[in-house]
Formats: C-alpha cells, structure tokens, sequence
C-alpha cells in the first residue's frame, strides 16, 4: 500500500484499465458459464442494501423480512408452505449448509459419527469441499447409460454411515434431471436425510414445469426431500452473490446453530458470519419483477435457444452428447479431439468450457447467448467441420 491518498480518479482509471482484462457476457461469446448479467433493476436495488448485515439481524430487521420472505417465495416455488433456509453466496454455500444439517441430524439423532454421504459421479465438486470440511467420507454413486443417477448402484451404497444422499436437478456438466421422485422414496423408506442440489435447475424447472414441458418433479412434494439448494444468481438474473438453501424443517437449521453471544440474536446457523443483506434484496426485487410469467418466459427462451443450437450441430453432423433436458448442450467432433476442437473455438474467440463427463464441450444457453451469437458460433463450427 502507498503512503498517500491517491486521486479518485486516478484509482478508477487504473481500475477500469484491470476491468478492461474481463471478458463480459454481453459480447455472447462466453459459453460455459452458469452465471450471466444480472438484470439492472436488480443491481440498483442490491446498491441500496450494500450496508446491511444479516450476520446481526437485530439490527436489520426490515432486511431480515426481505430474507425470509424470499426463503417462503422460493420455497412456495417448490411445493413448500412456510420454507426456511437462507440466502447465501451460491451454490457451494448452500450445499455445505445442507450437508452440515444432515450430518449434524444424523449424529444428534442416530449417533453416526464417522458419516459418508452419497452422491451422484455427476455432483459439482462443492460437495467435495463440504465433505472435507464436515469430515465425512464420500461414496460416489455411478452414472446410468443416460448420465443420471443410477438408483441401482444408490441402493448398493447406502450403510449404516449413510448421513446423506444427494441428487442434482440440472447437472453442472449436461444439465440433465436425476430420478428424483425414485430416490426420494429411496432415502424415506431409509430415513436417510435426501438433499436435491438444483442450484441450476431450481430457477427454471418450475417455471418449465408450468408451461407444459415434460420435467420430472423434483422438489418438496416429494416426502424425501429435506432440502434445495437453488441459486438466484443463476437462471435467476440476481447479481453475485446470491445462492439459496431451503430447508423443510426449522430443525435442520437448528442442528446447525452455535451460540452469536455479542449479537442481537442468540444463536446462527449459517456458515458466514457477516453477511449480505444487499443480496436478499436483490433477489427479493428480481423475483417480484419477473413473477412467474417473466421467469417462465425467460426460461422458455432460453430452451427455444438450446433447441437451435442442438438442431444445428447435429444438421452439421456433430456428435451431440444428450438430448438436452434443460439448457445445456454437450457435443464433440466426429474426429476432431475435444481439447483442439476447444482450442480451435478459443482461437475464433470463444471462451468455451470442456466437460468432464463425457468429455465434450458444454454451452450453456444463458441469457447473455442470443440467436445472432449462436449463429456466429454455428458458421464457425461449420468452418471446422
Ligand atoms: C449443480 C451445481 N451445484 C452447485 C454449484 C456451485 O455454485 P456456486 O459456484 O454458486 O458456488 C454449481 C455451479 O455451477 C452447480 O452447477
């Protein structure tokens, strides 16, 4: 750090100067990612709650309302009258709070100490970090022939350490749906703590669901389901950070909670201390903002964009990996390596993002993707091919 203050406008130029390295989704060109723009309304409320605090809610009680109203929206949007859970920095957050919830349940509860949670090979490496943090063994459970859980192998892995399982609603990879209803009934039938990661899905599927496309249930209707991990910054055009962790129960919140002594409430459950209040907000703006009908719309666009995309390569004759199931699509080059066909894509100016499993590239159809992008990137694989 220097000595002395330095000119504001100085310290912008330089700023802009750094900003100027990002790339930004409005040029369409960046393919693999999950989060996009947030919409302006919802950056212009975030600005105004940049102070808040619901680390200390006692001080903050009008932004403590907007969280839990947002919590008992998102919930409604998933089946469930009176939800509880938090807004939290993404996805990764929300699923260590709900692992934290099954595994201290489980101890409290059953006494396990030395838990294991299962969770598909297709998981986002969250549940990896949640894992090492929480202690617990992970039991990978493998794929079927269509990239989804497959219940067979579940059944093979669940044991007496079982303190979780997990299944996902729109992969990271493919953005495919697991056979939730079965593995509800799976973990029920167990008592075994059922947690659905749909921190992709959870924005659209409802919004899908009620337009008429042929989505699997996935949420709290089912009687297994303890908790969701859905995230705002995501398909929900919130700014970052803005994940969600909804729980069925208050008591998977209060396995959770350690003593808050110095602060206006007695105890906390979430993983950060301080916290945003600006977030909240500004999912509770968005969410009023599009309503059901916006969002619906928007995900609707957003397939109708996949649809094209799927159409084109596999007219080109590309290897298409899966028929998308939400807004992701997956695909190689007959001959062309995955990684040079990727380099190749970069070289035109592409950001684009490989799949692991199967190796493949992945675009995801955000918002910031419009047709006339999608065009481009379609003349330019034809150019490969
Ligand atoms: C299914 C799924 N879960 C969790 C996450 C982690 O979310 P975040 O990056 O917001 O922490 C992602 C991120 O892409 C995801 O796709």
């Amino acid at each position: 750090m220097q000595d002395k203050p330095v000119d504001k406008k100085e310290i912008l130029e330089e700023l802009s100067k750094l900003h100027d390295l990002d790339h930004r989704y409005s040029d369409g060109r960046i393919l693999g990612s999950m989060c996009t723009e947030a919409h302006p309304f919802a950056k212009e409320v975030y600005c105004k709650f940049l102070d808040t605090n619901l680390g200390d809610p006692g001080l903050f009680k009008g932004t403590k309302n907007i969280e839990n109203e947002v919590i008992k929206s998102i919930g409604g949007l998933l089946s469930l009258d009176d939800a509880c859970g938090n807004i939290v920095t993404g996805g990764t957050e929300a699923n260590i709070m709900a692992i934290r919830a099954a595994r201290n349940h489980a101890r409290k509860y059953k006494g396990i100490v030395d838990g294991e949670i299962i969770i598909p090979e297709s998981a986002h490496f969250s549940f990896k970090k949640a894992a090492d943090m929480l202690n617990l063994k992970i039991v990978e459970a493998g794929l079927d022939e269509n990239y989804r859980i497959d219940v067979d192998a579940l059944k093979d892995v669940i044991s007496d350490k079982t303190v979780a399982i997990v299944a996902i609603a729109g992969t990271t990879e493919l953005g495919l749906i697991d056979p939730i209803e079965e593995v509800s009934k799976i973990a029920f039938e167990n008592n075994i703590y059922f947690h659905v990661d749909a921190a992709f899905g959870g924005f659209s599927i409802p919004f899908l669901r009620e337009m008429g496309y042929d989505l699997p249930v996935f949420d709290f209707s089912l009687p297994g389901v303890c908790s969701i991990t859905v995230d705002p910054h995501k398909m929900g055009l919130a700014p970052i950070p803005a994940g969600g962790i909804i729980f069925r129960k208050k008591e998977y919140l209060e396995v959770m909670a350690v003593d808050s002594p110095y602060l206006t409430v007695k105890t906390q459950s979430t993983i950060v201390g301080t916290r945003l209040g600006a977030s909240s907000a500004a999912t509770y703006a968005i969410m009023k903002y599009f309503g059901k009908e916006g969002y619906g719309k928007l995900a609707n666009e957003m397939m109708e964009n996949t649809e094209f995309l799927y159409n084109g390569l596999l007219e080109m004759g590309y290897d298409v990996v899966c028929k998308p199931e939400l807004n992701i699509v997956a695909f190689n080059h007959p001959e062309i390596e995955t990684n040079l066909l990727a380099e190749k894509l970069e070289d035109l100016g592409w950001k684009v993002s490989v799949a692991k499993c199967p190796k493949s590239i992945r675009v995801v159809l955000m918002n910031h993707i419009k047709r006339a992008h999608l065009k481009e990137l379609l003349e330019d694989l034809k150019e490969i091919y």
